[in-house]
């Protein structure tokens, strides 16, 4: 049984979450209560990773709408909760896996238009709920597809964190790593530290440690070494968003591993649930990238490392063009190019 941290709960009412901007030094559960509490930890990264974000979400809106009046009428609170979901939705633009689980929750409510709020409301919960379950066996089926890519002894590279707690339980990236290791294979994996957050240092490194799977943290800027040393077979990332033609966004520093992988002939894999696939976008160029605050690179981790007032480009995610992608790991299946065509089959529209 692996030693997974548990990121994301419903317990007594409360949505519970760990606070992983405290990793890996703490482990502090935070109980949340209402949406405003969950678009803080949104914003903030207290819960982070696309699926992750997108079960937080979904819980968001139930604890937005649960003091609703029970005899508002469906119209009035059916604005309440698009109201909610584009709050929810304002936290962070890239990861679609937001928007999936507001549209989701709003889908639910259209369906409902001859019910009372009360029971709205339990439909809401029961939902969230079930998004959470539903996540644990997407995670394993992305694993058991990603399985025969890791033979016995190899490493694996990846970059942020697109592990356990990056979804509700075994991750996406790391989901085929988890399962090689339950199947008793040695495998050893590379974390890109992930300039500026330190995702990959801080939170990668910290779950594969736990579950005593080998890793080996390094700078961003050591991959190309690294794999210049044959040290890598094989790099598997994440995705906040999968586009029709597959381009695809991930944490910044994606596309130049892609590259690098292509120029040393190393398979380069993304891995991610349909949920995180948004046909309605043709090109990587449509995807908002967010920017995040200078602070987070001159002054990351309460020390100062560059001048006062210095110019900042601090954009959180970059596009990786689907050429230099090998195959999108998916709870259906491994999908090969060409991916306008693959995607198209494995994933209906968002709701
Ligand atoms: O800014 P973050 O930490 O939310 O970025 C996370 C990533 O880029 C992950 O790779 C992605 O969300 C996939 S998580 C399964």
């Amino acid at each position: 049984m692996l030693n997974l941290l548990k990121p994301i709960e419903w317990k007594n009412n409360r949505l519970i979450l760990l606070d992983q901007t405290l990793l890996p030094c703490r482990i502090k559960y935070l109980s949340l209560r209402t949406s405003a509490q969950v678009w803080e930890a949104i914003k903030v990264l207290r819960v982070r990773g696309a699926p992750a974000i997108g079960v937080a979400a979904a819980f968001g809106m139930y604890l937005g709408l649960q003091n609703c009046k029970a005899k508002m009428s469906w119209n009035a609170f059916r604005r309440a909760a698009q109201q909610q979901g584009d709050y929810l939705n304002s936290s962070r633009p890239t990861a679609v896996n937001l928007r999936w689980a507001v549209e989701r929750q709003l889908a639910l409510i259209d369906r409902m238009r001859e019910q009372s709020v009360p029971r709205i409301l339990a439909a809401l919960l029961k939902e969230a709920r079930r998004i959470i379950v539903e996540d644990m066996e997407v995670c394993k089926a992305i694993g058991r597809h990603g399985l025969p890519l890791l033979r016995q002894g190899c490493a694996v590279l990846t970059h942020c964190n697109a592990g356990g707690l990056a979804t509700t339980r075994y991750g996406t990236a790391l989901a085929p790593v988890y399962a090689a290791v339950e199947k008793g294979r040695r495998i050893s994996v590379y974390s890109d530290e992930t300039r500026p957050l330190l995702q990959g240092s801080r939170l990668t490194a910290c779950e594969l440690k736990r579950a005593g799977v080998p890793v080996t943290v390094i700078c961003d800027n050591m991959a190309a070494t690294v794999m210049a040393q044959g040290k890598i077979d094989v790099v598997i990332v994440g995705a906040d968003r999968i586009v029709a033609n597959g381009d695809f966004a991930n944490k910044i520093g994606t596309y130049g591993l892609a590259i690098l992988a292509r120029e040393h002939g190393i398979p380069f894999y993304c891995a991610a649930p349909a949920s995180t696939v948004d046909l309605r976008l043709k090109h990587g160029s449509q995807i908002p990238i967010e920017e995040r605050k200078p602070e987070e690179i001159t002054h990351g981790f309460g020390r100062q490392t560059a001048p006062t007032g210095v110019n900042v480009f601090n954009p959180a995610f970059d596009v990786t063009p689907h050429r230099y992608v090998s195959g999108f790991i998916t709870e259906k299946g491994i999908l090969k190019p060409p991916f306008a065509k693959s995607l198209k089959a494995c994933c209906s529209p968002i709701i």
